[in-house]
């Protein structure tokens, strides 16, 4: 069974998706993280996240990135979001998710073209999301938790130009599947939401929690 959890950025996905793979016992890819690498690759190849080939040298990076807590940066978010508007970097991570999306006994993806683009044949899907403002709010309240000094306005902003770019994007852009089920969470709490996916994919596939 191969489940696709797509969603703007801070929209709760990679919860939800982390969720379903449990219940379900199956792996998950965070497919952000992959767009993550290369922009800090990049960064650390002093090399410019705008221009497509910087970007596409970066697409290199070594496995062992993908646990540099950096990848979790706010600033890394923005990178990867320039990153990833360029063909030639969505071509060199193309292939990477297909094989784990079509692992024997499946899995669960979360990004932004699962549904779309990575596994059109996926046999569930999901459009998580939420207003910008609650977003923000959650975004927030979690930086500020981890110390990060920064204002609500600033959040908003930044989710704003995110969710511009990722939508925005000729190439796979950020988009609800038409066969995708709509989760919008602005007032579910994380229990109520994981719930309702499970329920979701419960009935699209028949098998039971
Ligand atoms: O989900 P995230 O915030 O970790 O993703 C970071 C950026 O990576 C996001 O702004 C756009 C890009 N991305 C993408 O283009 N396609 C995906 N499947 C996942 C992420």
């Amino acid at each position: 069974m191969i489940i696709a959890v797509d969603g703007p950025t801070a929209s709760g996905k990679g919860t939800i998706a982390r969720a379903l793979a449990d219940h379900f016992g199956l792996p998950v890819l965070d497919t952000g993280m992959l767009y993550r690498a290369v922009g800090y690759q990049t960064q650390l190849n002093h090399g410019d996240p705008d221009d497509s080939a910087d970007a596409l040298a970066a697409c290199d990076f070594p496995d062992g990135l993908l646990h540099d807590p950096a990848l979790r940066y706010e600033s890394t978010g923005s990178l990867a979001s320039r990153v990833s508007i360029h063909p030639a970097v969505r071509k060199a991570l193309f292939q990477r998710q297909v094989d784990f999306a079509n692992q024997p006994g499946g899995a669960v993806l979360d990004g932004r073209d699962i549904g779309t683009v990575i596994a059109p044949h996926a046999d569930a899907k999901l459009f998580v999301t939420a207003s910008p403002e609650e977003r923000a709010r959650r975004r927030h309240a979690e930086m500020l938790g981890r110390g990060v000094d920064v204002t609500y306005d600033a959040v908003l902003a930044d989710i704003h130009a995110r969710d511009a770019r990722d939508t925005g994007r000729a190439d796979a852009p950020l988009l609800r599947a038409t066969d995708a089920l709509l989760l919008d969470n602005t007032t579910l709490d994380r229990d109520a939401a994981v719930a309702a996916a499970i329920a979701f994919v419960v009935g699209r596939v028949g098998k039971p929690g």
